[in-house]
């Protein structure tokens, strides 16, 4: 049966998205059987493994011009015509069903699923429509927190590994995601950036799953995973600091910040294990790739 692991935290811009394209490829490089689920409206990790630019041309704004003639053309009023314009660009590279279908209940998750670029890493794709989702979710009576874990029951035993990635901040559909996590072996990951910022949305993602654990009854352990740490002293004791105390909740491997080979490897939809594995960061992904492996 599937480990599932959700990455989350609290916060944006701390390595979520690269830590889990990373841990995935590097397990199915492994020759797991990986699936990651993008929980981001934002939808960077599906971007990054369907190869889709998000990059604008001029050419696209000329043809969204042409799509609002056309609804010009079709006497609509001009604001609308507009809108219209717009939601056709935004909806031009959508899949025939995503994470948001399957959230939302119009589509099974088999139909959802898709396969990669890379062997053995399959990928539940997410689009901006996700970000309509979490208000649906509110507006459901029962089982709004285990709609994800009921889909995943329906392909756990097709994986080895679920990796989810994570929007930064909760509502209910990161509540989905820790929810997700339900038997013993699931783990949730939190990036942790050594900053202020970073540290209290460490603080608060671990207070989300403290308080999930105790009203659900779901077994999961939570670590912390050390990203983009400098070599200043702050860090370096800010880092030993939470190992003393985390301790086994705290992964061996630190994530360096090395912000070039990162930033390339993303920019031709890699990732940066793949791309450039000899780097210090990717042999810092490689090391944390073993650790999951190890784990009970
Ligand atoms: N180890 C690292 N060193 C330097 N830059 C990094 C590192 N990890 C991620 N980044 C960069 O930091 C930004 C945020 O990372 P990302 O993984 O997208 O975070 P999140 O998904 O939590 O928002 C991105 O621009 C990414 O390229
Ligand atoms: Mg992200």
């Amino acid at each position: 049966m599937a480990k599932i692991i959700a990455m989350v935290s609290n916060k944006g811009g701390d390595g979520k998205t690269t830590s889990c394209l990373n841990l995935a490829y590097g397990l199915a490089v492994a020759g797991k059987k990986v699936l990651l689920a993008d929980m981001d409206p934002q939808s960077n990790s599906t971007s990054i493994l369907m190869g889709l630019s998000k990059d604008l041309t001029a050419k696209s704004a000329e043809q969204y011009k042409e799509a609002y003639a056309r609804y010009l053309d079709e006497g609509i009023d001009s604001f609308l015509a507009a809108f219209k314009a717009l939601e056709e660009y935004v909806n031009k590279n959508d899949f025939e069903a995503d994470v948001h279908d399957v959230i939302e209940g119009t589509t099974g998750i088999k139909e959802a699923i898709r396969s990669t670029k890379y062997e053995n890493l399959d990928l539940l794709p997410a689009s901006h429509k996700l970000a309509t989702s979490d208000l649906k979710l509110k507006s459901k009576l029962a089982g709004a927190l285990s709609v994800l874990r009921k889909a995943f029951k329906q392909i756990e035993n097709e994986y080895d590994y679920i990796i989810i990635d994570n929007q930064p901040f909760e509502n209910s559909l990161t509540l989905n995601s820790l929810t997700a996590c339900y038997k013993e072996g699931d783990l949730v990951i939190i990036p942790t950036k050594i900053d202020r910022g970073g540290l209290e949305g460490t603080y608060s993602t671990l207070n989300s799953c403290y308080s999930i654990l105790n009203e659900e009854e779901l077994d999961f352990d939570v670590k912390l995973l050390v990203t983009m740490k400098n070599r200043n002293g702050i860090d370096c004791a800010w880092v030993q600091a939470l190992k003393d105390t985390f301790q086994d909740a705290v992964f061996d491997t630190v994530i360096r910040y090395q912000a070039k080979p990162i930033a390339d490897a993303s920019l031709n939809q890699q990732t940066v294990l793949d791309r450039y594995p000899n780097t210090p960061v990717a042999q810092d992904y490689q090391r944390f790739v073993y650790e999951v492996l190890n784990q009970k």
